[in-house]
């Protein structure tokens, strides 16, 4: 059923990607993601890290469900040695979806109750958790909050794919208001007040999130957007400067973070043949986005994000994670996958090439700052092959961190596997078939947002679940996906 995984050995991938014209390093010896390492004034106790991921599955009011719990029951005790909680809205009206998780005085016993059950998990599987780390994801969702879009500014291809109202089908238009400069003042004071009660419910760090095309990613690219808050580097950045600096004032010894862009790239849309994506028409000099050369955003360009994350370092960013894209506009940049979800296109290129893009970001930054707690991403679509390609990564020092997403919700205990020596159970590695993101994008419930999770290797929870899912492709069928996965 593999169109592009069709690897028996990491040796035929490597050589693939050679072939390709692209350099993947494997190694057979998963020593170097045993290895401790130092972050902040802790030791870390592996270099195995489980990225941020939504499940969508809280109550209206942001509290955490018991789907919630038991997806951190799962990654606590699965021996990756950093956790990092999914994107949690620090206002109402930044939530992405109706679900997402929130953070305020309201919500403090929500959140300890996940940080407890990860720490608890974790004590239960390996008798210690004192070189565990967690972190929160802090978030506004911008562009992408569900009740109405709050921009930071106009975007000449996705405003026309922006409802501002979805019941009347209107669009967002040049003459709608920007979030103001005041209400980002504002803001700033969420963000910190947010990462203040974060420490004080015991989180070890808190993220403020840049990218995936959010409010401040969106902030990051705003050439065009006038005030204090666009236009130059040094305006395009001070929100997220800022908010350091307010947090660093009232806690100092406080471990910052951010999950950052590299590169943006360019909206791709259905249209190529076989439906694969195509880029959208643009015209140059392209102002709005962040880390794209603005003659051709094809082309990433890292001069910008690596003299931001120079400055936060100098301010007191203590750990990066490392991302690309827009999964709303540009999926296969963000998460290289085999199927993609039902309303999605199919992949452009051959998804080695996405991963090796993401391998590229994290190791030019790594390489800027050999000494900075550093998160890679972009894994799961090399299957039980990326622990291979993750070893040579810290082996090299091209990474700190091998961050995990899809490949965690098939296999929660994939660190235990690895780090014991054993593989990873082939009935139950990410195929990248999609569903935990149509998940994501399926509505059609009383709640108006399913929760997500992993149908094919999760079966018992999220089988039934993904039944009534809109975005079942048995009832909204596109491509030719199995409805059941079986491992190859
Ligand atoms: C269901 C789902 C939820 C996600 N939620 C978040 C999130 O809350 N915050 C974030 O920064 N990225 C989020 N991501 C992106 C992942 O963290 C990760 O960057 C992406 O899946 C690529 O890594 P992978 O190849 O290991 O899956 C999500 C991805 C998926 C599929």
């Amino acid at each position: 059923m593999a169109r592009f995984f069709k690897y028996k050995t990491p040796e035929a991938l490597s050589e693939d990607a050679r072939n390709r014209g692209l350099e993947i390093r494997i190694q057979n010896d998963f020593e170097p993601l045993t290895r401790p390492v130092q972050v902040g004034n802790r030791i870390v106790g592996n270099r195995l890290a489980i990225q941020p991921m939504e499940g969508c599955d809280g109550d209206l009011d942001g509290r955490a469900g018991p789907l919630t719990l038991r997806r951190y029951q799962r990654f606590g005790s699965g021996g990756a040695k950093l956790i990092w909680v999914e994107a949690c809205a620090v206002v109402p009206e930044g939530r992405a979806n109706p679900r997402q998780l929130m953070i305020s005085p309201a919500h403090v016993e929500s959140l300890r109750a996940i940080l407890d059950t990860i720490r608890q998990a974790h004590r239960e599987a390996f008798g210690r958790d004192d070189d565990l780390l967690v972190g929160l994801q802090l978030t506004h969702s911008g562009r992408y909050s569900y009740k109405k879009p709050i921009l930071a500014q106009h975007h000449p291809l996705l405003d026309a794919r922006t409802y501002l109202d979805k019941a009347t089908g209107r669009l967002v238009r040049p003459s709608d208001p920007l979030i103001s400069d005041e209400e980002l003042d504002r803001l700033q004071l969420h963000y910190t007040t947010a990462a203040l009660l974060a420490y004080r419910i015991g989180f070890d760090f808190v993220d403020l999130k840049q990218c995936h095309g959010y409010l401040l990613n969106e902030l990051l690219g705003a050439r065009g957007r006038p005030g204090k808050y666009g236009g130059t580097f040094f305006n395009r950045t001070r929100f997220i400067r800022d908010v350091v600096m307010r947090i660093r004032r009232e806690k100092p010894d406080a471990l910052i973070a951010t999950r950052l862009n590299l590169s943006d790239g360019l909206p791709y849309r259905h249209g190529g043949p076989d439906d694969q994506g195509i880029p959208e028409d643009y015209q140059s000099p392209y102002l709005c986005a962040w880390g794209v050369d603005e003659s051709n955003p094809l082309k990433m360009d890292f001069d910008e994000p690596l003299e931001l994350i120079a400055q936060l370092r100098e301010l007191g960013v203590g750990l990066v994670n490392v991302t690309l894209g827009n999964p709303y506009a540009n999926p296969h940049w963000g998460r290289p996958f085999e199927f993609p979800p039902t309303d999605g296109y199919e992949s452009p290129e051959h998804p080695l090439e996405g991963v090796a893009r993401h391998l590229v970001a994290a190791a030019t930054v790594q390489r800027a700052f050999p000494d900075l707690a550093l998160v890679g991403t972009g894994y799961s679509w090399l299957q039980e092959f990326a622990f291979h390609v993750g070893a040579a990564q810290v082996a090299a020092g091209d990474v700190t961190f091998m961050g995990y997403g899809r490949g965690a919700l098939a296999q929660p205990d994939f660190a235990a596997r690895i780090l014991a020596g054993k593989p990873l159970e082939r009935k139950r590695i990410c195929r990248t078939f999609s569903y935990c993101t149509g998940l994501m994008r399926s509505k059609n419930n009383q709640y108006g947002q399913f929760p997500s999770g992993c149908p094919p290797f999760d079966k018992e929870v999220y089988g039934p679940i993904w039944d009534q899912a809109e975005f079942n492709p048995d009832r909204n069928r596109r491509t030719e996906r199995p409805a059941t996965v079986a491992a190859p």
